[in-house]
């Protein structure tokens, strides 16, 4: 079982043709609500590539978040740590969709409801859990109190530090892998409280050029196959997901990261976080013919 703790957020996705200067006004193309949040998105990656996901956050008790339970109860996923707070609304993320890229906003909302309380109150499902994927859309101190529960129990944990703050020293003992990408892997390492001895638990995402880790010493990295995308929000989280649930299948990190990388890739070809998400089946097929 692979236990998410991380954000649900209603992601609001307007597609302009260039990015607005600051102070400019420029007429979008397109307008859509869609499902996000990292933690969501993360579950619902490693979900469609087969894995057994068990999502733990919090959204309000309005239609965003009404929605946003019956769509992962409709997927399989389970909800039942997935609680609608009366005080806070759902979280949102605003998203610019331009020049093949994307800019984000998020508001909170009921994802800051996901106290060090609420993540206590969970021990159990986190001791029965193989693995627990974070990333930072929750209050620092709950995933502090996660990263420390997990230990105790013995349950792997991998860290998205997006988006990025820097990390307490204490967590990299106690986390098995951490997932930055290149800009946020600079900023851990120069953080005078790394240790070398760390740097084999970063597996660090390179967008359109693939993923590098370390092992036995030395640098390796997967290439991404060449595409054109249409939309790369989600990309990361799908890496993380498929990740995830690679390992927890018994796959190598080598063979994670590759079985990723190319999810990844997969993602991007379809507008929406988490509509272009591929099955288990798309990736191996992928993988197989070596591209699109
Ligand atoms: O990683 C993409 C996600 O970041 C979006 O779905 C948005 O909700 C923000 O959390």
């Amino acid at each position: 079982m692979i236990t998410v703790i991380g954000s649900l957020n209603m992601d609001l996705v307007t597609t302009s043709p260039r990015y607005p200067k600051l102070g400019e006004t420029v007429l979008g193309s397109d307008f859509q609500t869609i499902f996000g949040g990292k933690g969501a998105n993360q579950a619902v990656a490693a979900n469609r590539v087969g894995a057994s996901v068990q999502m733990i956050g919090r959204v309000g008790e309005d239609a965003f978040g009404k929605d946003y339970l019956k769509y992962l109860s409709d997927k399989g996923i389970s909800i039942g740590s997935v609680e609608p707070v009366t005080h806070s609304p759902t979280g949102v993320a605003s998203i610019t969709v331009a020049d093949h890229d994307n800019a984000i906003i998020v508001v909170p909302g009921a994802n800051f409801d996901v106290t060090p309380s609420v993540i206590e109150s969970y021990e159990e499902r986190i001791a029965n859990s193989e693995w627990l994927l974070l990333q930072m859309e929750i209050p620092m101190e709950s995933i502090d109190k996660a990263i420390e529960m997990a230990y105790q129990h013995g349950t792997k944990v991998v860290l998205n530090p997006a988006p990025f703050q820097p990390i307490p020293a204490s967590w990299w003992e106690k986390i098995t892998y951490v997932t930055p990408n290149e800009h946020e892997a600079d900023l851990l390492v120069r953080d005078e409280q790394f240790e070398e001895r760390f740097l084999e638990k970063l597996i660090i995402t390179l967008g359109e050029k693939g993923v590098c880790f370390y092992q036995d010493g030395n640098k390796k990295t997967i290439a991404a196959p060449s595409v054109t995308p249409v939309d790369t929000t989600g990309a990361g989280d799908t890496f993380n997901g498929a990740l995830v649930s690679s390992l927890d299948r018994g796959l190598s990190l080598q063979e994670s990261c590759l079985f990723a990388v190319h999810a990844a890739t997969l993602s991007i070809l379809k507008f929406g976080a988490q509509t272009g998400m591929p099955t288990k089946e798309e990736v191996e097929d992928f993988l197989l013919k070596g591209g699109v």
